[in-house]
C-alpha cells in the first residue's frame, strides 16, 4: 500500500544515517573548539561522562518513543502521552525546523571554502590565492547573493537526497558518504599531526590537566552538557523520527551505544585533526580563539601549510560539508516525516516528492533572512535585540534562531521527555519496546536512575545556563 512506513533498508544502513545525523559540525567545529577555549583534557573527561550518562539514555528514550509509536516526534507524543505531554513533540519538532535556519547557512559556507580551496588547487579565479582567512570571510559575509546562492544550493542538496526516501535516499546516501567522511579525517589527521609543533596541541588535548575544572567547574559543565546534547542531536526530533522506521528486530539498546561511541569517536578524531595543525601553524591563540575556528583560523593554517595546503584544504572542507550534509537531511526530514504522518491520520495519500520540495521551499525562506543578514553584518534589524531593557542574546538572526531553538526548546523539550518516561509513561514501558526482538535490556536500571534523576538534573542546569548565556536571565 502506498501509506505503508517504510522501513531503513538494513541495521547498517540505520546507523549509518543515525550516525550522520549526530556527526556535524557539532563535531568538527564546535568540538573542537570548545574543547579549546573549555580546558582541554579537563573539557574532554566531563564530556565522556555525559555523554555515558545523559547522552546514551535520552538517545535509547528516544529511538524507543519512535518506534513503539511508528510516528515522527509531534505524532509520538500525540499517540503515546497523555494530554499533560501531548504538547512536547513540537518543541523538538520546532527546534529542528528553526535549526536549519542557520545550519543550512553554516554548511553552505563551508561549501564556499571547499571551492576555494578547489579554485587554489587549480589556480582559478575562484581561489583564495593565499588571502587572509579573516578577509575571505568578511567578504563572503556581505556578499549577500553568494552566500544566499550557496545556501540555496545547500538546501537543494538536502532535499534531493531526502525526496527519495529513508530506504532509497537517506540510508544510500549515508551508507558511502560516512565511511568516506571517516578515511578523508585519517588523511587530514596524517597531515596535521606530523606538522612541526603538533605535539603541543596534542598534549593540549590529552595531558592531564585538572585545573579548568578548579576554577570554573560549572562553565566547564555547561559548555560540555550543551555541546552533548547538540552533538547527539537530541531534543530535535530526530532520533525518534529515524526511530520510527526501525524494525522491531533490531537492538535499540546496541544501536544507541554504538552510535554515542561514534559519535564521540569522530568529535575526537575532528579534534586532533584540528588542534594539532592549529598549534602548529597558528599559534595557541588561534588554536584556542573559539568558534573563528572553522572559518579563519583553520583557512591561515592551510594558507600556511605550503603546496599541501590546498589539498588538504580541499580535503577538510568537501568532508565538513558532508558531515553538515547528512545532518541537515536529518534535520528536514523531521518535518517531511510529520506532514507525511498527518497525511496518514487523515487518510490521504502523500506524495514525499512535492511535500519535500515545499519543505525546502519553507527552509529557504528562513534560511534566506540568515544569509542575507551574515552574522549580523548587514545592519539587518534583528527582533528583540533588548528586551525590558536589558541587552538579550541576539546580535545578529543566527543567535535569535539559535537561542529558541538550541538554547530553549532543546533542553525544556529533552527534559520533558524524560520527565514523561521516567513517571508517566514508566520505565516498564520502555523496556516492553527496548526488548522487541528478544533482546535483553542490559543497562535497565541504570537507564531507570539516569531518566528519573541525572538526565533530568543537567537538563535543567543545561536550561538555565543557557538562558543566561543567551542573556535572557539579564
Ligand atoms: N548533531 C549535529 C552536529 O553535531 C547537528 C544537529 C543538531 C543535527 C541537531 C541535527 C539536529 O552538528
Amino acid at each position: 500500500m502506498e501509506n505503508q512506513r517504510a522501513t531503513w533498508g538494513s541495521n547498517f544502513g540505520f546507523l549509518m544515517a543515525a550516525i550522520g545525523s549526530a556527526v556535524g559540525l557539532g563535531n568538527i567545529w564546535g568540538f573542537p573548539y570548545k574543547m579549546g577555549n573549555s580546558g582541554g583534557f579537563a573539557f574532554l573527561v566531563v564530556y565522556l561522562i555525559l555523554a555515558a550518562i545523559v547522552g546514551f539514555t535520552v538517545l535509547l528514550i528516544e529511538l524507543s518513543l519512535g518506534r513503539r509509536s511508528r510516528k515522527g516526534c509531534i505524532g509520538a507524543y500525540y499517540k503515546l502521552a497523555s494530554a499533560k505531554f501531548k504538547w512536547v513533540g513540537w518543541l523538538g519538532g520546532l527546534s529542528a525546523f528553526l535549526i536549519m535556519s542557520f545550519y543550512t547557512v553554516l554548511g553552505a559556507y563551508c561549501l564556499k571554502y571547499m571551492m576555494v580551496n578547489l579554485g587554489d588547487i587549480f589556480s582559478l579565479s575562484f581561489g583564495g590565492g593565499g588571502t587572509d582567512g579573516g578577509k575571505i570571510f568578511g567578504a563572503l559575509l556581505t556578499d549577500q547573493f553568494t552566500s544566499w546562492a550557496y545556501t540555496a544550493v545547500f538546501i537543494i542538496a538536502t532535499g534531493a537526497v531526502i525526496m527519495f526516501g529513508i530506504d532509497g535516499g537517506i540510508e544510500q546516501f549515508n551508507k558511502y558518504a560516512m565511511p568516506m567522511l571517516f578515511v578523508m579525517l585519517l588523511i587530514v589527521i596524517g597531515r596535521s599531526v606530523t606538522l612541526d609543533g603538533a605535539e603541543k596541541g596534542l598534549a593540549f588535548m590529552f595531558m592531564p590537566n585538572w585545573e579548568p575544572l578548579k576554577n570554573n567547574f560549572l562553565g566547564v559543565l555547561a559548555t560540555a552538557s550543551g555541546q552533548m546534547f547538540f552533538s547527539l542531536s537530541l531534543g530535535m526530533a530526530i532520533m525518534i523520527t529515524y526511530g520510527s522506521y526501525l524494525p522491531k528486530s533490531e537492538n535499540i539498546e546496541k544501536n544507541a551505544a554504538i552510535i554515542v561511541i561514534s559519535d564521540t569517536v569522530v568529535a575526537l578524531l575532528a579534534g586532533i585533526a584540528v588542534l594539532p595543525a592549529a598549534f602548529a601553524l597558528g599559534g595557541e591563540n588561534a588554536a584556542l580563539a573559539g568558534p573563528k575556528l572553522l572559518y579563519i583560523t583553520l583557512q591561515n593554517v592551510f594558507n600556511a601549510m605550503g603546496a599541501a595546503g590546498p589539498y588538504i584544504g580541499f580535503i577538510f572542507y568537501l568532508l565538513v560539508v558532508i558531515a553538515a550534509l547528512s545532518s541537515s537531511i536529518s534535520l528536514m526530514e523531521t518535518t517531511v516525516t510529520f506532514i507525511i504522518d498527518s497525511h496518514e491520520s487523515r487518510q490521504k495519500i502523500h506524495n514525499r516528492k512535492r511535500i519535500t520540495f515545499w519543505v525546502c521551499v519553507a527552509v529557504l525562506a528562513e534560511a534566506t533572512i540568515v544569509a542575507l543578514d551574515g552574522l549580523g553584518s548587514n545592519g539587518m534589524w534583528v527582533p528583540g535585540q533588548s528586551m525590558f531593557g536589558v541587552h538579550t542574546w541576539n546580535d545578529c538572526w543566527l543567535d535569535f534562531m539559535d537561542a529558541w531553538s538550541e538554547g530553549f526548546m532543546m533542553p525544556l523539550g529533552a527534559f520533558l521527555t524524560c520527565i514523561f518516561v521516567g513517571y508517566e509513561m514508566k520505565i516498564s514501558t520502555l523496556a516492553d519496546e527496548v526488548e522487541q526482538g528478544g533482546h535483553k535490556f542490559v543497562t535497565r536500571k541504570f537507564v531507570e536512575f539516569c531518566c528519573k534523576f541525572a538526565a533530568p538534573v543537567i537538563l535543567l542546569f543545561v536550561l538555565y545556563n543557557q538562558l543566561k548565556d543567551f542573556g535572557l536571565l539579564g
